[in-house]
């Protein structure tokens, strides 16, 4: 059965943390599946990690739906939330119609939107039709050209709009708010300002949950290493491994094996050459 919101709310209340880690596909789906992560993303930021694009700003509404199906085909149990993409929410109307999509069509349980305040007309719509939202404050990568990639809210005036914000999603009927690249004792003074579950990314351990990026926090980059990441394995390098021992394997004859070969009976084979040489 798959887990609902109701639920991981009655968990915060009951004093559990919430773990969330992103997916984007089948395959890493069925992973997750067997895990005993809470709730899955469907990012945006799938453009970079799964797209090799530079920002999450060309990812488009359909890249996320299918993105969004093929997570929800391959998982029973956990929640899963989809991003809507940048550019997709700007009004109620529209914000409403790449809902439609995400979760007629993807199948996911929530939607994530970027914004505080002003995102204020599109939370309330979306939540009277029915469809749950995630907010997600602080860094808002899809906002990277104004804002660029940096902690948000270090200074007194941009810690109170970050609360003010929350405080706005929550009263429009957000469900639950990631806090993304916020200083710690900002994300603990929201968490304990608002009812809703907070979930972090680069905020600390005060918040209800925390959120990490797949390859992130699997190790399948060699590059790049966020500071608020934690490798838990190196996948990336275990998967070279990999390849480099199939292609050794090859090289020198060791791969595939009878093991892995089928065969035809020799009086068939000899069948074969006979109907040949008659042709020829
Ligand atoms: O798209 C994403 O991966 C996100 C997380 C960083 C919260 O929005």
């Amino acid at each position: 059965m798959r887990t609902t919101l109701q639920q991981l709310t009655q968990r915060v209340a009951a004093g559990e943390r919430l773990v969330m880690v992103t997916c984007y596909d089948y395959t890493s789906a069925r992973l997750v599946d067997r895990s005993q992560i809470d709730l899955v993303l469907v990012g945006d930021s799938l453009g970079m990690v799964m797209l090799g694009h530079e920002s999450t700003v060309p990812v488009t509404l359909d890249d996320m739906v299918r993105a969004a199906a093929s997570v929800v085909r391959g998982s029973r149990r956990p929640l899963v939330v989809g991003d809507l993409p940048f550019l997709s929410y700007t009004t109620p109307a529209a914000a409403l119609a790449a809902a439609h999509r995400l979760l007629a069509e993807g199948g996911v349980q929530s939607v994530k939107l970027e914004g505080g305040a002003q995102m204020v007309p599109q939370v309330e719509s979306l939540v009277r039709a029915g469809v749950p939202v995630m907010g997600h404050l602080g860094f808002t990568p899809q906002s990277v050209n104004q804002i660029g990639m940096r902690v948000q809210g270090r200074e007194a005036g941009a810690a109170v709009s970050v609360i003010q914000d929350a405080l706005a999603l929550e009263a429009a009927g957000a469900w639950a708010i990631v806090l993304e690249l916020v200083p710690e004792q900002l994300a603990a003074e929201v968490t304990a300002r608002v009812s809703v579950p907070t979930i972090g990314i680069g905020a600390g351990a005060g918040c209800d949950g925390q959120v990490q990026v797949w390859h992130d926090m699997l190790g399948l980059f060699e590059d790049f290493v966020p500071r608020h990441t934690r490798r838990f394995r190196s996948l990336g390098a275990e998967a070279v491994a990999g390849l480099d021992e199939y292609v050794a394997a090859v090289r020198a004859g060791q791969f595939p094996t009878r093991e892995n070969t089928s065969r035809m009976d020799d009086d068939v084979l000899a069948q074969v050459r006979s109907d040949l040489a008659e042709r020829a």
